[in-house]
């Protein structure tokens, strides 16, 4: 049902190899990703190490290496791989028909919680 799904605009929009930002009312800012693969993920923009923007960092694979202390999340997981231990919450996302979108009641849902 495209009712259950948060239509936050074109692929177009996010060049391949970086993220956009989505600011969420009363909660916390989602990263949205896209690989240089064309593959789409999304994250809370929070580092599970000391909440650095993950939207700043470097995309390689599907793993993108925080701008603070380069941890490496997977953007798959939202785990920090390697040594380092957390984990980042992912929303669900699909794209369908060139446009991306969220799974409403993972972005929307926080605030009622
Ligand atoms: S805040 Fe991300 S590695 Fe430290």
């Amino acid at each position: 049902m495209i009712g259950d799904w948060l239509d936050i605009g074109p692929v177009d929009q996010i060049t391949p190899g970086t993220a956009r930002t989505l600011p969420v009312l009363g909660g916390d800012e989602i990263a949205v990703f896209r690989t240089q693969a064309n593959e789409f993920y999304a994250l809370i923009n929070k580092c599970p190490h000391k909440q650095g923007p993950l939207s700043q960092g470097i995309v390689h694979g599907n793993v993108v290496a925080c701008p603070l202390h380069n941890w490496n999340i997977s953007l798959k997981t939202g785990e920090a791989l390697g040594e380092d231990k957390g984990c980042v919450p992912t929303i669900p996302l699909r794209v369908d028909a060139g446009r991306i979108y969220l799974l409403r009641s993972a972005v929307v849902g926080k605030r009622a919680a």
